[in-house]
């Protein structure tokens, strides 16, 4: 169902979006803007985890942009299905959306381990290392959730991790470790968030709490996501890639925004880390805050600008659009 309505989401909105002129405003100097817009639409893309919230936006973006797209649910712990089927359809790029379910919280990783390693490092490895059996060009959708810092430190994707306080962090680092040996493209991620609700939207998640920690954290917007993996896929760099958007937020930003266009009744009370984690505070694993470095990524063309006041503002404007036209 969630598919069906992004689907009518994007072909309404975000299509139409991307094909007028702005991507030239984003897509800097004329030589990437030239290869951008002429990218190859005869690739084919095979996406995993297309039921999922970020696969599910992937798959109707790389359609409504004219790629052949495949997405046929692969059990990521199936190495021969996985490479019997690459080797089918000899797809020039795989992208791995797929996880552990991790809801309604990462705290779902702590009661669920076998499941989480499963899919998360041995699912993941499987993935990738398939698509390379096969010639496709390998991208694995993971999670800047390995840092702890405030805004002062800025990790950089050479940085080591220093964030253990969860099981799905700690797996996070292993797969990381792991694929880092490989060429394949780790694009890392965090709290991604669009303008369409859904229950892992970020934006859905922190108006549905009424307790907050207010902390600097980066952010994915979705919209700047999608396009940003299409130029990676014509440079195929490989190695470790932060995907977030410049800057960072707090969730008192986001909030504010919330209850100025969305919901002026909305209340929330903002407490500190420790309540939130500490002994006999609200979760049971401790949760990674932390800004990640975008230079890397500003340095291959990708241009993911600030969710600055106006612009979330623009964001939750269209989010209320898509409410009240329950695109969901
Ligand atoms: N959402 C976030 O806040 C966030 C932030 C950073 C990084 N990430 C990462 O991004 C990825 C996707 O997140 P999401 O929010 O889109 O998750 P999601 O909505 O739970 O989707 C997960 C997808 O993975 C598939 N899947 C799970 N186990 C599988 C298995 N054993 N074999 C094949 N497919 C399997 C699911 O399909 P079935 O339901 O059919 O099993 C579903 O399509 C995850 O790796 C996550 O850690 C997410």
């Amino acid at each position: 169902m969630f598919c069906g309505y992004v689907k009518e989401f994007y072909s309404k909105n975000i299509d139409r979006k991307f094909k007028q002129s702005n991507l030239k405003v984003r897509y800097g100097n004329k030589e990437e803007i030239k290869m951008f817009e002429s990218g190859n639409k005869d690739k084919k893309i095979y996406i995993l985890g297309s039921s999922g919230y970020l696969g599910g936006l992937c798959l109707e973006y790389m359609k409504s942009r004219g790629y052949t797209v495949f997405h046929e649910r692969i059990e990521l712990s199936d190495f021969s299905a996985l490479t019997t089927m690459f080797n089918k359809i000899k797809p020039d790029v795989v992208i791995n959306c797929a996880g552990a379910k991790a809801y309604p919280t990462v705290d779902w990783c702590e009661d669920h381990k076998e499941e989480t390693a499963l899919v998360n490092v041995v699912g993941a490895i499987n993935a990738m290392t398939a698509a390379l059996s096969c010639g496709a060009y390998p991208i694995q959708i993971c999670s800047g959730c390995i840092y702890q810092g405030g805004k002062r430190k800025v990790f950089t994707e050479e940085d080591k991790p220093n964030f253990y306080g969860s099981f799905y962090s700690r797996m996070r680092v292993v797969m990381q470790d792991a694929l880092k040996e490989l060429p394949v493209l780790q694009a890392r991620i965090r709290m991604p968030l669009s303008s369409i609700p859904h229950k892992r939207n970020f934006i859905n998640k922190i108006a549905g709490y009424n307790r907050v920690i207010s902390i600097p954290n980066s952010v994915t917007y979705l919209d700047d996501l999608w396009p940003a993996l299409e130029v990676l896929m014509e440079k195929k760099p490989t190695g470790i890639l932060n995907l977030t958007n410049d800057g960072y937020i707090d969730n008192g930003h986001v909030l504010e925004a919330y209850k100025k266009i969305i919901d002026p009744t909305h209340t929330y009370e903002i407490i500190s880390l420790l309540a939130l984690q500490g002994p006999g505070g609200i979760t049971k694993a401790k949760r990674s805050n932390c800004v990640l470095s975008n230079v890397k990524a500003k340095e291959l063309g990708i241009i993911m600008p600030a969710l600055n006041k106006k612009r979330l503002e623009e964001i939750l404007r269209k989010y209320k659009e898509n409410l009240n036209n329950k695109v969901l």
